[in-house]
């Protein structure tokens, strides 16, 4: 074999490092590209075996704009980022596919693939992506085989949308497996973690109007709520069409829409220095930070609402970690507003409360709380929740005095916190 993915962990996490420090400068932290190549999907242009890898990072491609690492890494480290590199992939490899054509149409789902049938039409599948728009019969069986990369590590789904009735088959490993949900308009199979070898087979062996199905295939997480990965041509199109980033870059935003992997009723906060966070006005808590792009509307756009907007960066935190006023009572939302500075103002247990924040400086993020109205009516000093394995400081914007209990004592209407992204942690 010409490709593998190393099991080690030793070795992924030290090729992690080496690319975290030395690449992702130009092929992003996720290996989605930007200068350099994307590093995860199914389009190889110099080759994806070991080999190839190991020798375009120590040759590099210096007339396009990547050095050669030979003379700044040892073979080992290279070695370690391909493997790296290659445990991260996402998609087919080798995907193939027949054509069997069918006379007649039989029209009925009940149709049975036949193996002793002779295909009429054999082929490689461009870029590694399943395209159901090949077969120029009416009525017919595409199947293709190939090797399903799948790094994700949350559970996922192998997704067909508007499949209609349809028939797909899948075998997994040799394996018939059966759709965990089959509907008229979605198909899902779940996929493990890890390499598969996969056959799927689709039948069109009834009576259409319509030319040829356009089925988009994705693996999409637990919920549905997100598309991870295209496996099919359509969706692949789909998906470069829905990229609707909301940047911060020059000024602060506020957008309120849904986010993955969030509460709903959360709306997210982003700065010029890529620090961006995420309110929820059910709790008034902040439920994520993330740094990186504000984020991606376009999930949203031509399914409506469908899909939840997606953080354009690395979690400093997430949901269920939290961090705001500890409180069980009802909060509630009055005013947000993004100029001059990012400020919500809510009401938690009959006192209103302002939540300004600052993006200043490379790595920090400023949050800060004040006491609005009567400031005597705090009674009792009042607790804040931090999530574990951030870094903070916080203190009396006021004085600059550091405070050393997460609460707010009666007479002080104010507390800063200062979140310091150098030691971030996973989510
Ligand atoms: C200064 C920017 C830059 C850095 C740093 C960089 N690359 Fe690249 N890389 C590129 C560019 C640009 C290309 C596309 C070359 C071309 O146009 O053919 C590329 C292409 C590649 C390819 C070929 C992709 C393909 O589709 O076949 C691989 C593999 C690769 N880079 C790996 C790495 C690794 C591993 C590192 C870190 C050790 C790295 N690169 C660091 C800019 C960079």
């Amino acid at each position: 074999m010409s490709t593998f993915a190393s099991t080690n962990t030793d070795i992924l996490a030290a090729g992690k490092a080496t690319y975290d420090k030395i690449c992702a400068a130009c092929h992003a932290k996720d290996l989605s590209g930007g200068a350099g190549f994307n590093l995860k999907d199914e389009e190889w242009v110099h080759g994806d075996s070991t080999t190839a890898l190991i020798n375009n990072i120590s040759q590099g491609f210096p007339n396009a704009g990547m050095p050669a690492f030979k003379h700044m890494l040892s073979t080992e480290e290279i070695k370690n980022v391909a493997q790296y590199i290659q445990s991260q992939r996402q998609g087919f490899s080798k995907l193939s596919y027949k054509i069997y054509a069918v006379d007649e149409a039989p029209n009925t789902v009940e149709y049975q693939f036949d193996p002793s049938m002779a295909p009429t039409k054999t082929g490689v599948a461009r870029d590694n992506l399943i395209d159901f728009s090949i077969p120029e019969a009416p009525y017919y069986i595409i199947e293709y085989s190939g090797i399903l990369h799948n790094p994700i590590t949350q559970p996922t789904y192998l997704f067909a949308a508007a499949v209609k009735r349809h028939r797909i088959e899948l075998e997994i490993n040799g394996k018939a497996v059966e759709p965990a949900v089959n509907r008229w308009q979605r198909r899902l199979w779940p996929i493990a973690q890890g390499k598969h070898n996969v056959t799927l087979r689709f039948f069109r062996v009834r009576h259409e109007r319509a030319a040829t199905p356009k089925l988009d295939m994705y693996i999409v997480n637990e919920s549905v709520t997100q598309k991870l990965f295209a496996v099919s041509e359509s969706g692949k199109r789909f998906m470069a069409q829905t990229k609707v980033p909301v940047l911060s870059n020059t000024k602060a935003k506020i957008v309120r829409k849904k986010i993955v992997d969030l509460p709903a009723n959360s709306i997210a906060v982003g700065h010029p220095n890529k620090l961006n966070f995420a309110f929820n006005t059910k709790t008034c808590q902040i439920v994520g930070a993330w740094s990186g792009d504000l984020l991606n509307v376009g999930p949203n756009v031509e399914r409506r609402g469908r899909d939840a907007s997606i953080p354009l960066g690395t979690w400093l935190f997430k949901y269920p970690k939290v961090l705001g006023i500890s409180s069980e009572s009802q909060c509630r939302l009055i005013k947000y507003s993004a100029a001059p500075q990012p400020t919500i103002v809510f009401e938690q247990e009959g006192q209103s409360y302002s939540l300004t924040s600052v993006g200043s400086g490379q790595n920090k993020l400023h949050l800060q709380y004040a006491l609005l109205g009567n400031k005597d009516e705090l009674k009792h000093p009042l607790n804040f929740t931090l999530p574990q394995g951030l870094n903070f400081v916080l203190s009396d914007p006021k004085s600059g005095t550091v405070i050393n209990e997460p609460s707010l004592a009666i007479g002080q209407h104010e507390w800063q916190i200062e979140i310091d992204t150098n030691t971030e942690t996973k989510q």
